[in-house]
């Protein structure tokens, strides 16, 4: 089994496991079955509805395994509750209801529970990520990595729940932000970006007024834009002035954003990314969390493409906590190296993922 992206997908492959996304040019939600042959009408339906990834059984590497982090059917349940509170914040009439928290905090103890029990587990980005509305999966997304990160830093269970829904409604500010706006190609105008960066506080004031979620939770949601050095938004805030939950969700939320196929950029090969977040680390990102991070996500996924200092390319079978950049891998000519044994394969680096430039190409 392999991840693949879009365009790489040819009609007749078939579906490792099962995925679900919004084709929004029929405004429906289709589902394609683990087993299921890909036609030509599905791959336009995920390349037009912005599908970044998939899983699909590659016969040369079925001995690649992928262990899910999350169920799917949490994540469904996820993303409608996430739909039925933004409709709620949305609508001036009705506003959050206790009753819309209550299924978000349901939800959360749900990714704990998931996300405890497989504790030694690295993210793998590929794999969380559903293919519905942006604002929704990235909701979904950085929830399942903030809880990750507080799991990896020792929060106890009442500060997992409080930065999971925090995690969750996040960005739920941005539906009062036109769409216009918030999928613009180009610059934003000094007043659109002013817009922009008032969401963290709609979501807050919503929440607070109406005494729905922790003064914690609420810290967290409106100071997830906020950077170390005291360069964010909305409130300039420095270092320790920032909410832990919010330096959590920073990360949390950058990581996802550059991992998305976003309508103004194309999608950072995971590796790429977690440099990004490294090299942020005491201007953008407080430098703990960003430790925990390292040790919690895939820079490599399983089933994923890549290219070797040998100049072979192999494809990588198991990750490690220990060593993230020193998987197991099988090469394309069916050798099995364990990079972890520094003792036989301490020359071979893994350069980056195969399809990176090729990505760049078909979506620059
Ligand atoms: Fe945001």
């Amino acid at each position: 089994m392999v991840y693949l992206r879009t365009h790489e997908l040819v009609p007749g492959m078939c579906m490792a496991r099962d995925i679900t996304f919004f084709d929004s040019s029929a405004g429906t939600v289709v589902t394609l079955k683990s087993g299921a042959k890909l036609t030509d009408m599905n791959i336009t339906q995920m390349r037009m509805s912005n599908v970044v990834a998939g899983a699909f059984i590659d016969s040369r590497n079925s001995e690649a395994r992928v262990i899910s982090s999350i169920n799917s059917e949490i994540k469904e349940n996820a993303i409608s509750n996430i739909h039925s509170l933004a409709d709620n914040f949305m609508d001036s009439s009705k506003g959050v209801s206790q009753s819309d928290i209550d299924a978000i905090g349901n939800t959360t103890e749900q990714l704990i529970d998931e996300l405890s029990s497989k504790k030694d587990i690295l993210i793998n980005i590929a794999d969380i990520k559903m293919y519905d509305d942006y604002t929704y999966h990235h909701s979904l997304s950085v929830a399942i990595m903030a809880i990750a990160i507080g799991l990896e830093m020792g929060y106890d269970r009442k500060k997992l729940g409080e930065l999971g829904v925090a995690g969750l409604l996040h960005d739920i500010g941005k539906v009062s932000v036109p769409i216009e706006i918030i999928n613009k190609k180009g610059r934003l105008t000094d007043e659109e970006y002013n817009t922009v960066r008032l969401h963290p506080v709609y979501a807050a004031e919503h929440l607070r007024a109406r005494k729905l979620v922790s003064d914690d939770c609420c810290l967290g949601i409106i100071g997830h834009h906020e950077r170390w050095d005291g360069t964010g938004y909305p409130r300039r805030l420095k270092g320790d002035e920032i909410h832990e939950y919010a330096r959590i969700l920073a990360v949390a939320d950058v990581y996802d954003a550059l991992t998305s196929n976003r309508p103004y950029r194309i999608p950072n090969p995971p590796n790429e990314a977690i440099e990004f977040i490294m090299g942020g680390m005491y201007t953008h990102f407080d430098e703990n969390v960003v430790r925990a991070f390292l040790r919690k996500v895939a820079p490599f996924p399983v089933g994923s493409k890549v290219k070797l200092s040998t100049g072979e390319t192999a494809t990588i079978i198991r990750n490690s906590n220990d060593q993230p950049l020193r998987p197991l891998i099988v090469t394309d000519n069916g050798v099995e190296l364990d990079l972890g044994d520094s003792s036989k394969y301490m020359n071979i680096v893994i350069l980056g993922l195969c399809d990176a430039d090729a990505a760049r190409l078909i979506h620059g």
